[in-house]
Formats: C-alpha cells, sequence, structure tokens
C-alpha cells in the first residue's frame, strides 16, 4: 500500500510499504478514505526530529471502512464506516474507566515515562504506524473507533479522530462560565474550532489572536472578536487591548491552541533549531532534558487571564526545563489544566452536533482535499501556511 512516510527534518513521502494485517484478536483494519494533516505532524516535522525514525507512517487522524476484524472486536465488522481516535485506549482500565483515555493503563509507552500509544507520533509515543495510508491497523479496536453512519460525506465525521475532542476538551476545561469571556490563542484548526465550541457552549464573549490573515478572517466570519498579533509592538500591548473590552481584568478563561513552536521569541528559537540538527542520541536527550519550548503563547495567557481564571492548554508542549512565572500564577491564582484530546470521553457529546444543520461548520471547515501523494507538497504549504492552508484532508 502506499503510505505517507517521515524521512527526515521537512522530508516526508509518500512510498509503498506492506499492507498492514491483523496481529491481535482486538484489531481491526481499516480502509481509510480520509485524513487530516494536524498542527501535532508539524512538530514531527521540524522540532520531534529526534524522536523519529526514518520510515515511520504518519497521521493521526483517519476514517475509513472495516476490512477486517480480530476475533475479540464484538461491535465491528467489515463495511462499517469509522472514525478512529488519535490515541489507542482499551476502555477497560482504571484511567479509561475514569475518562482519561490518554492515560490508558494497558497501551502507556511505560519504557519512555509517556502516556497511551498514539497512531504515528515517535517512539515517546509508542512509534504506532499512523493513518495517512490506504490502510490502517487498528489496535484495541474494540474501544477506540466510533461508528459513524453512511451518507454524508467524510468532512461530517472525520475531526472527531481529533480536532473536536481537542476544541471541546480545551473549552471544558477553560470552565467560563455562561456568559463569560474567553480569549482562544492561534487560529490554526484547533483554535478555530475551539471558538466554535466556546460559542456554542454559551461563551458571552470569544476573543481570537493569530497572525495569518484568511485564519483571522475565518474566526471574525463567524463572529470571533480577532486581534492580530502582528499590529501589536508587543504581547503586552496586546494583552492590554483585550483587557480594556473586559472591564480591565482580562477574560476568564484562555485556550493555548499554539504550543511550542509560537512565533515571538528568537533566542528560543535557536535553542529549539539545535535540538533538531544535533547527532540523534544527544539531540533526543536535549530535547527531553532542556527547554525546548517557545513559550510566547503561554505567557501571553498567563499574563491575559484574569486573576483567578482558567488557563487550558490544549497546544503541545514538551519542554523539560521551561522557565515558568510561578510568582505570578500563583499570585494570579491561576488554574492551569492541560493535555491530549480524551478522544472518546467527548465524542458522544459532539456526535448530536454533527447534523445536516452543521452548527460547528465541519462541512466546510477543510481548506484542501487532496490526494494522498500529494502529501509532501501539503505538509510543505500548511507548515508555511501557504495558499490559505488551514485544515488539510488526504484522500488516499
Ligand atoms: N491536546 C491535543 O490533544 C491536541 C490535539 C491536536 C493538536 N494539538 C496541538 O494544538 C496546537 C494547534 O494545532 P493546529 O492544528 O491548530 O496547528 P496550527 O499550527 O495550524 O495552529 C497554530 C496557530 O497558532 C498561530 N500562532 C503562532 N504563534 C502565535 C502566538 N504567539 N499567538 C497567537 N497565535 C500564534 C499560528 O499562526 C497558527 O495559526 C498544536 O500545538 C498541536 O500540536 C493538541
Ligand atoms: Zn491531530
Ligand atoms: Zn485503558
Amino acid at each position: 500500500m502506499k503510505a505517507v512516510t517521515w524521512q527526515g527534518k521537512r522530508d516526508v513521502r509518500v512510498e509503498e510499504v506492506p499492507d498492514p494485517k491483523i496481529q491481535e484478536p482486538t484489531d481491526a483494519v481499516i480502509r481509510v478514505t480520509s485524513a487530516g494533516l494536524c498542527g501535532s505532524d508539524l512538530h514531527l516535522y521540524e522540532v520531534l526530529t529526534p524522536f523519529m525514525t526514518p520510515g515511520d507512517i504518519l497521521g493521526h487522524e483517519p476514517m475509513g471502512i472495516v476490512e477486517e476484524v480480530g476475533a475479540e472486536v464484538p461491535g465491528l465488522k467489515p463495511g462499517d464506516r469509522v472514525v478512529v481516535p488519535f490515541q489507542i485506549a482499551c476502555g477497560h482500565c482504571f484511567m479509561c474507566g475514569t475518562g482519561l483515555p490518554t492515560q490508558c493503563e494497558t497501551t502507556q509507552v511505560t519504557g519512555e515515562g509517556m502516556g497511551a500509544a498514539l497512531f504515528g507520533y515517535t517512539r515517546l509515543y509508542g512509534a504506532v504506524p499512523g493513518g495517512q495510508a490506504e490502510y490502517l491497523r487498528v489496535p484495541q479496536a474494540q474501544y477506540g473507533p466510533i461508528k459513524v453512519p453512511d451518507g454524508p460525506p467524510d468532512d461530517r465525521f472525520v475531526y472527531l479522530s481529533d480536532v473536536l475532542p481537542t476544541a471541546w476538551q480545551a473549552v471544558a476545561y477553560a470552565d467560563v462560565p455562561q456568559g463569560g469571556s474567553i480569549a482562544v490563542l492561534g487560529l490554526g484548526p484547533i483554535g478555530d474550532m475551539a471558538c466554535r465550541v466556546a460559542q456554542l457552549k454559551g461563551a458571552g464573549r470569544v476573543f481570537g489572536v493569530d497572525l495569518v490573515p484568511e485564519r483571522l478572517r475565518r474566526a471574525r466570519e463567524r463572529g470571533v472578536e480577532t486581534y492580530d498579533l502582528r499590529s501589536f509592538d508587543s504581547e503586552k500591548e496586546l494583552v492590554a487591548a483585550i483587557r480594556d473590552e473586559t472591564g480591565g481584568r482580562g477574560p476568564d478563561a484562555v485556550i493555548d491552541a499554539v504550543g511550542t513552536e509560537a512565533h515571538g521569541s528568537a533566542a528560543a528559537k535557536l535553542v529549539q533549531q539545535g535540538a533538531a540538527v544535533l547527532p540523534r542520541a544527544i539531540g533526543g536527550r536535549l530535547a527531553e532534558r532542556f527547554s525546548v519550548d517557545r513559550l510566547a503563547a503561554l505567557y501571553t495567557a498567563i499574563d491575559l487571564v484574569r486573576r483567578g481564571g482558567t488557563i487550558s492548554l490544549s497546544g503541545v508542549y514538551g519542554g523539560m526545563a521551561d522557565p515558568m512565572p510561578m510568582l505570578t500564577l500563583f499570585d494570579k491564582q491561576i488554574q492551569l489544566r492541560m493535555g491530549q484530546a480524551n478522544v472518546r470521553r467527548w465524542s458522544d457529546d459532539i456526535l448530536p452536533y454533527l447534523t445536516e444543520e452543521d452548527p460547528l461548520g465541519v462541512d466546510d471547515f477543510a481548506t484542501h482535499r487532496v490526494p494522498l501523494t500529494d502529501a509532501p507538497h501539503a505538509y510543505e504549504t500548511f507548515q508555511k501556511k501557504r495558499d490559505g492552508a488551514v485544515k488539510v484532508l488526504l484522500k488516499p
């Protein structure tokens, strides 16, 4: 089959690889019909290079049709249409039982000290072959795959794998009071969708910040009060402008939907790039043990949120020695909540909104739908934010 493989920094290629097979009785194999490209894939493309192995199959946002199931997957049969969550979880351990499949005790990558295995996401997360491919082996298929109805286009459901539950969890963790205010930093797919979910859940005012014109425009068209970071001399000024709109206090909650590759700090960028060009072993250790994060967005969130408010981090961070302004966090009494999205924790709450009325605008959320074989170009376009690329779906 054809699959998108990682070959090196900023080097992905579509290659012929062996078809996946059922290996465990709890496996399924699906024929992938759509697979999203995610901001998280861009971290692999560039800064998480030390944790990748050439040939790794990328992708964690797939949906498709069940081809084959193992003996212990009673709920699925060939022909079923399913969306596959980006994390692999068993559904019956203590963590899955408390609604935290990202911490599944059956699939935790204990050798690396990490939580549940993820599709297509470095050896830290189990080096599991990903879903940007014609076929995908789905471990723990008795729990993960979400069955969806036949009929509507893939676009209606594909974001259940990651974007929707991530945005949903970001808003749930932000815990905005009814009619309250929320600022979303970063208007990529995750931030854009988080704005939509916040509106749906009754936030009074939603502020959105980015520095890419068409991303700002998309949010503005749906009623978000947008701020272009480039039009301020410093983050301080941006913070002051949003504070002015919120009685001088700052919003009740801030979602950081940017993560480690924030624009804003030149010095940290050098350290981070250093980690990506060092020899693999040293680079890996450096990236794990020392700060590799660019913290501009997180610092803005800490400054911006009102006293006693909540910061909800969905952007991915990976450093070990990041300087945190503990005095401010403590003094402002900030609540900080974060983590990978627990997909099955939220998927049943989201499904009722994936209807003809399309309140979240999923049907035209994708800006690009391209053949799998165009993946190398799609990665570059998405990373460089060219050509209006916000959400790209690969079509095997
Ligand atoms: N927690 C989870 O489960 C989960 C799931 C999916 C994605 N993520 C993470 O969420 C983040 C966003 O993902 P995405 O797919 O939307 O990616 P993306 O890279 O398209 O979006 C990031 C956006 O942030 C903007 N940005 C950069 N610096 C900024 C700053 N200082 N202030 C405001 N905006 C800034 C960029 O212009 C871009 O539009 C990534 O870190 C990704 O890894 C987390
Ligand atoms: Zn993703
Ligand atoms: Zn589990």
